[in-house]
This record gives C-alpha cells, structure tokens and sequence, in this order.
C-alpha cells in the first residue's frame, strides 16, 4: 500500500478482542492516525477488558459480529467503508481443537471463506484508486509447516505445508483460501506466519501466563513430557508492530514469516519464570521452598510438534522490522506485567471478564 504518512486509513480487525488483535489495536489508536473496527464475536478467548487502554478513542468503534455470518459482515463494510482487513479472528488454543475441532473448522475455515467473500463483494465495488491501495491481510501461525527436525533448519516462507494438528490444518486450510482468493479473484492479499507470542494480556491456559499464576499460587507446573520442545518466543508488542508494517507497507501475494530469534525449550522457558519469580515474589505460597519445586511432567500432547524456529530474515531485509525484545527483556517485562495486573487476570480466572455470555467459569 506504501500510504502515505497524512494518507489515515481505516482498519477492520477480526478478533481484536483477543490476545494478539488487541495488541494490534493498541498499537494503531495509540501510535497511528488510523481509525479501528474491530469484530469480534467475543468467545471466551475475547476479552474487551483488554482495550481499556483505547476503547474510549473516537477512532476506535467495536462490532459484536461471528465473521461465519456473511450478512453482518456486508452491513459492517458498507456502513464502515474500511481501507484494510486485518483477520486475527480464530480459534487458537491447539489442545482445545485435540479436544473438538469443530469451532476451528468453523471459524478458521468456514470463516476466513465467509470474510473473503464478503471482502470480495466490497472490494469489487471500490473506485479503481481505491481498489488499487486496498489490503486483505491474514494472519496465521508456523504450526502450519509442521516441525522441524534438524537442529539447524528454520521455517521459510517456500516451506512445504504439513500440519499436525486440527489447530494447524484449520489455519492451512484458511491460508490456501486467502491465496486461491488473489490467484483467482485478484483480492490483494498477504500472509503472515508468525512463531509463539507471548506478553501483557495473555489468556491464562496458555504456556506462559499459565506458569505464572500457578506459581504464585503454588500450584503445580506441567510440563508436556520431557519439556523439550522447542518454540521460537515473539513478544506480541513486536509482533504488532511488525504487522502494521505488512499491511502498510508489504508487497501483494507476498508471505512474511515474522518471528523472535528466541528458540527455547519449553522447560527452559519454565526455569526462566521460576527464577524471575525468586527474585521480583522471594515471598512464597506456604509450603513453597523454590518455585521450581512445582514442575511437575505430565503425559505429552499427541502429535506434539518437536521444533519450530522461523527465519524471519525476508522482513527484516525488505520491510526493515527487527523484534525489539530479547526473550530476556521480554519475559521479565511479562512477569511484571501479570504481577502488576492482578484485577484483569483475576477476573479471567473467575469468568467476570465475560459477564453473563458465557455462563462458564
Ligand atoms: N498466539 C500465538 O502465539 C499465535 C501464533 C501464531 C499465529 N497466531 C494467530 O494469530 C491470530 C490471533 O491469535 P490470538 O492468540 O490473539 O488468538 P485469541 O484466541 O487470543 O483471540 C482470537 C479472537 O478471535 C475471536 N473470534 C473467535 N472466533 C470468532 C468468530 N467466529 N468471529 C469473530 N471473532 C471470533 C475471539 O473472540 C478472540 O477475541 C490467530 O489467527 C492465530 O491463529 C497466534
């Protein structure tokens, strides 16, 4: 798109209530011109509490909307007229889709074809200028190129697809559509795949947050079997940086894989939060000598991946992005941010960030 700095877009974001999406709108109100709708359907995975910090700006405007219900949607483009499409909307949690993989054929699948289409309807109605400048950016993750077996081998953006998961073949599924969307229709499209996140805002059942709370209330810490896989840690608030350079600046039809330089085992990652637990919390829960004392390893997730490591060399050369944390800077930073949150993680962990929708705890 190349806009132009005075050139304010406005931007549709799917699943903006959730964990990368409301970093990326916190990104944009607070450190762009540029306007947000952000649909969301608001699963449990979506939590507004998480755009407190923005959620007052008149260039911020929300829509409760399922991105499968294509007549919400047409209402949603002709009523907002957006510039750009950013789709984060997904089911994202792995051992969520072992345990059913409906919701994740649904929305990732489903979905993703359902946003397309309704994309495709308003674009081709845009004047040709319009038109033109246009994005459908969409973002997806490196579990669709399986794992890695060499120790030296990274995810590039020409690695063959082969996803392990129902949580990966959704999202692969959802790339071939965003693809087969510019090859066929022209729709000017581009993929993103990015590693592991982690940072402030977090839903607690994954990896990281999860250590964290369980360590302040002495809880155990599983760890899948031997705690070796390997994982590449991206903090969110480089990686929503780096996604607004890819829908401002990124090339049509292009893939970007964006990810941290930071391979960790999992079990390192674990040691990591303990020891930075014994220095910022040395008072501990009764019973609790050392928080590495609560690893306990539980029986590993099936069709585990082993590896994953991205080379994220072709944004850094051709859209000058470089992540800004060290996982060193980024995990101490996320530490203090769950120590310095309380209110917002307490009321994910009691179902109040959900008010009555849910009715889950
Ligand atoms: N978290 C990661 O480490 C990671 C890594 C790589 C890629 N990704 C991808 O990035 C995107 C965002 O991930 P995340 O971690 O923020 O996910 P998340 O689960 O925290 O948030 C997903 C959001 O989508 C919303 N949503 C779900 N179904 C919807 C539907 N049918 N209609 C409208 N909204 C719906 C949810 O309410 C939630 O707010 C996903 O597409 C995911 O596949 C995530």
């Amino acid at each position: 798109m190349n806009k132009n700095k005075e050139n304010k877009m406005k931007i549709l974001v799917t699943g903006g209530a959730g964990f990368i999406g409301s970093a990326v709108i916190r990104h944009i109100i607070k450190n762009t011109s540029d306007s947000v709708v952000n649909v969301d359907v608001l699963t449990y995975a979506g939590n507004l509490e998480s755009l407190r910090e923005v959620d007052s700006n008149e260039r911020y405007a929300f829509e409760q909307v399922d991105i499968c219900n294509r007549v919400d949607l047409d209402r949603i483009f002709s009523e907002h007229k957006p510039d750009a499409v950013m789709h984060l909307a997904a089911e994202s949690h792995v051992d969520r889709s072992i345990d059913g993989a409906a919701p994740f054929v649904e929305t990732n699948i489903v979905g993703t074809y359902t946003l397309l289409e309704a994309t495709r309807a308003y674009w081709n109605a845009l004047d040709e200028d319009k038109k033109q400048a246009f994005r459908f950016h969409h973002i997806s993750t490196d579990e669709v190129y399986g794992d890695l077996e060499g120790t030296d081998d990274l995810f590039t953006e020409t690695t063959s697809y082969e996803p392990s998961s129902p949580y990966s073949a959704s999202k692969a599924s959802s790339d071939h559509l965003v693809r087969a969307w510019l090859r066929t229709y022209g729709l000017p499209t581009i993929v993103t795949n990015c590693s592991n996140n982690y940072g402030p805002y977090h839903f607690p059942e994954k990896l990281i947050p999860l250590m964290i709370l369980n360590a302040l209330d002495g809880k155990p810490l599983p760890v899948y079997g031997d705690g070796m896989q390997i994982r590449d840690w991206l903090f969110v608030e480089d990686h929503a940086r780096a996604l607004y350079k890819v829908v401002t600046e990124g090339i049509v039809g292009e893939t970007y894989n964006i990810g941290g330089h930071n391979e960790k085992a999992n079990i390192e990652v674990v040691k990591t939060i303990c020891a930075l637990l014994e220095d910022l919390v040395p008072n501990k829960p009764e019973g609790v000598s050392h928080y590495e004392d609560l690893i306990t390893y539980v029986t590993d997730r099936p069709g585990h991946d082993v590896r994953y490591a991205i080379d994220a060399s072709k944004i850094e050369r051709e859209l000058g992005w470089t992540p800004e944390e060290t996982f060193e800077s980024g995990i101490r930073k996320t530490v203090e941010w769950y120590l310095n949150n309380k209110e917002w993680w307490s009321r994910v962990i009691d179902g109040s960030y959900a008010g009555e929708r849910l009715g889950v705890k």
